[in-house]
C-alpha cells in the first residue's frame, strides 16, 4: 500500500493535481487526500483548488458539483459508476414533470442529485445548511423539496414549513434497524444516539443529536468522554475516534448484519487507490457538462455558497 501511496503523491505532483475526499472513504484514500470533509466543505474547497486536475474521492454528484464550481480545471472521477441511491432515485425528466406540476413552488434541491436536477432547481442544499435555506425563504413561497424524502420530513418539523416533498431514500441511512439501535441504547443507558438526517422519521425520534456529518463530529468532539450511538455511514468513526480518543462510539447496526455489521456506502467504498492512481495516469473519467448546463446548475449553487 506504501508503494501506491507514494505513487499517487509523486503522480499529483506531476499532474499538479489534488484530491479531495468525502468522510466516507476508506482510511488510505484519505491518506492521499489534500482535504476531507462533508459534502459542503468539499464544494467550498473545490471552489478555491489552484490546481490543474482535482479528483475527487467520492460519489459522482460530488464531482459534478466541483466541475461545476471550477470550469477551468480538469474535474476526474475514479469511478463514475460510484453513484447515490438518492441521485439514482431522482431522473430529471420524471422531477422535470414534477416540478410543472407545482408551479410558483421554490425548488429546493439536496446535492446528493444529479447535475440535471440542479440546473431544475432554484437552490441547493446539504445537510449542514438545509435548515438555513429553508428558513430563508420568503414564508408565503410554497416549497419544493427534492430528493431525500426523510430529510424532507425532519426539515418539515424543524422549519414548521409545509413541504412537497419527492419520494428517494439514502439506502444507507434508510436501512439503520430501529430495534437494533433500541437494544443498544438499553445495554448503554448512558449513550446518547446521534443521527444524520438521512434516517428514517422513526429513528430520527429517538435520536439526542441529528446532524450532518461535520455536525455529529463536532459533537463527539466537545464532549470527548461520552459514549455514542452512532447512526451515519462508518467510515466517520475514523475522524470521531481521532477528535475524541476517549469517547466510546457504538456504530449503529441495520437489519441486516449478514451482509454488514453497521452503516457502509457501497458506492463511496468504490473508490480506491488503485482507482484514484489510474485516474491521475490516464486523466480519465473527466467530468464534463456542456456548457449550458453547467451555467444553468451553477445558479442555485452559487446560491447556497452565498447564503
Ligand atoms: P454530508 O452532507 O453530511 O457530507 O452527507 C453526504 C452524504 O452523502 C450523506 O450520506
Ligand atoms: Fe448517497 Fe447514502 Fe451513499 Fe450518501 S451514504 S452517497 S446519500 S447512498
Amino acid at each position: 500500500m506504501a508503494g501506491l501511496h507514494d505513487e499517487i503523491l509523486e503522480l499529483k505532483r506531476q499532474r499538479n493535481a489534488a484530491v479531495v475526499a468525502h468522510y466516507y472513504q476508506t482510511p488510505d484514500v484519505k491518506a492521499v487526500a489534500d482535504f476531507v470533509g462533508d459534502s459542503l466543505a468539499m464544494a467550498q474547497w473545490a471552489q478555491l483548488c489552484t490546481a490543474d486536475v482535482l479528483v475527487v474521492a467520492g460519489v459522482r454528484f460530488m464531482a459534478e458539483t466541483a466541475a461545476v464550481l471550477v470550469p477551468n480545471v480538469t474535474v476526474l472521477s475514479p469511478d463514475p459508476d460510484a453513484t447515490c441511491s438518492l441521485a439514482e432515485g431522482c431522473p430529471a425528466d420524471a422531477f422535470s414533470k414534477f416540478v410543472e406540476q407545482h408551479p410558483n413552488h421554490v425548488v429546493v434541491t439536496y446535492v446528493n442529485s444529479s447535475v440535471e436536477v440542479k440546473a431544475l432547481s432554484d437552490i441547493t442544499c446539504t445537510s449542514s445548511n438545509a435548515v438555513r435555506v429553508i428558513n430563508s425563504l420568503p414564508m408565503d413561497k410554497e416549497i419544493i423539496f427534492a430528493p431525500d424524502r426523510n430529510m424532507g420530513k425532519w426539515l418539515q418539523k424543524i422549519t414548521g414549513r409545509n413541504l412537497v416533498l419527492w419520494d428517494a431514500v439514502c439506502e444507507v441511512h434508510d436501512a439503520f434497524s430501529i430495534d437494533q439501535v433500541r437494544g443498544l441504547k438499553a445495554a448503554n443507558p448512558t449513550a446518547r444516539i446521534i443521527a444524520h438526517p438521512e434516517c428514517t422519521p422513526e429513528l430520527l425520534k429517538i435520536a439526542n443529536f441529528i446532524g450532518s456529518t461535520s455536525a455529529l463530529l463536532n459533537y463527539v468532539s466537545k464532549e470527548s468522554s461520552g459514549t455514542y450511538i452512532v447512526v451515519t455511514e462508518e467510515g466517520i468513526l475514523k475522524e470521531m475516534r481521532q477528535a475524541a480518543p476517549y469517547a466510546k462510539l457504538i456504530p449503529a447496526p441495520t437489519d441486516e448484519p449478514t451482509t454488514c455489521a453497521c452503516g457502509v456506502c457501497p458506492y463511496m467504498k468504490m473508490i480506491t487507490l488503485e482507482k484514484i492512481k489510474s485516474s491521475l495516469e490516464t486523466l480519465t473519467h473527466k467530468i464534463v457538462i456542456p456548457e449550458h448546463l453547467r451555467e444553468r446548475a451553477a445558479l442555485p449553487i452559487i446560491k447556497m455558497m452565498t447564503l
